[in-house]
């Protein structure tokens, strides 16, 4: 029997022109977004799915499609499926770590960056035509905060981490690390979480949302920060306490943010964050490169194939399903 395969969005990359040899394939052409509804009208029957981590995969969705066989997700991220619903049927969940990883890590250092030396508010200041001979280059004209030097503490030491932890190297500064799990890389000092809020210039957050890390930066953890710090978050939104981090950035506790991923996403434009002009925002876009993201989907299809030929997953986020 040909199995049918869904696909939520059009995929970039090269492998996707292939999965049709597959299977029975059909592809949201948008415009835009599925929705719920959609999403869970388009995949009654099928045996296969490839989504985005903007699809949310959860038990309900699963109890209407009994014929799921697998779901193969365009992301390192997992925090859009109920994985324990789709490993309670023995479903493999795919994703697409690795090839991320570098164009993740140089989002991180681009938003550090921006927010130390407050890129963004002097792009606005020039836009806005306030570059004047009144106001003009001065001693402490846009004066900012040195990266170079600096200590920087980053929160989850895997392989996002750990490149982090590489670019910081080049810059000369000091490099604190917590991971859940302690684990030894060369030039990085593991220290305790609330060690590393205490020491560190720089803070950046580089582990997965699960029960665990939801709100792990939360109001008394941003409050073991320095004054002058600031906060990365190109991970998940839900790992910070958004109002916390607004409260703090407003009333100078922390110096600024720079901020990928939100709590919920597209952003709300009455979000606390967006208000203040010492945080550098952007619309979750850590992986966006164009080779990252073809590089990303040739995986997701990849996953696919090796699902439909009865294969294990290469990357498969649930591999007990095959025992
Ligand atoms: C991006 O956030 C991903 O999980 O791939």
């Amino acid at each position: 029997m040909t199995k049918k395969v869904f696909v939520t969005h059009q995929l970039p990359g090269a492998r996707i022109h292939d999965l049709a040899r597959y299977c029975e394939l059909n592809m949201w052409m948008g415009p835009g977004l599925l929705g719920v509804e959609n999403l869970r009208q388009e995949l009654r029957g099928c045996h296969g799915l490839i989504c985005l981590l903007t699809d949310r995969v959860d038990a309900t969705l699963l109890a209407a499609v009994p014929d799921l066989e697998f779901v193969s997700s365009m992301s390192v991220g997992v925090d859009h499926v109920d994985l324990s619903a789709l490993s309670a049927r023995n479903i493999p969940l795919g994703n697409t770590p690795g090839v991320l990883v570098d164009t993740t890590a140089d989002t991180a250092f681009a938003l550090m960056l921006a927010a130390a030396r407050r890129v963004v508010e002097a792009d606005n200041f020039v836009r806005q035509g306030n570059w004047t001979q009144k106001n003009a280059w001065a001693p402490d004209f846009f004066t900012g905060k040195d990266v170079s030097g600096a200590t920087i503490g980053i929160i989850g030491l895997g392989q996002i981490g750990q490149a982090v932890a590489r670019r910081a190297a080049g810059f000369g500064m000091e490099i604190l690390a917590w991971n859940r799990t302690s684990r030894q890389v060369p030039g990085v000092e593991s220290v305790s979480l609330e060690e590393l809020l205490q020491r560190s210039d720089f803070v950046s957050l580089h582990v997965a949302l699960s029960d665990e890390t939801r709100y792990l930066m939360n109001a008394e953890r941003i409050a073991l920060m320095k004054s002058d710090a600031i906060l990365i978050n190109t991970a998940r939104g839900g790992i910070v306490d958004e109002e916390a981090l607004a409260v703090a950035l407003a009333d100078g506790h922390l110096a600024a943010a720079g901020i990928d991923v939100f709590e919920n996403e597209p952003v709300s434009p009455d979000n606390a964050l967006l208000s203040l002009k010492n945080v550098v925002v952007a619309p979750h876009i850590g992986s966006a490169t164009t080779l990252t993201r073809g590089k990303m989907a040739d995986i997701a299809v990849e996953n696919a194939i090796a699902a439909l030929e009865g294969r294990p997953m290469i990357h498969c986020v649930n591999p007990d399903v095959y025992r």
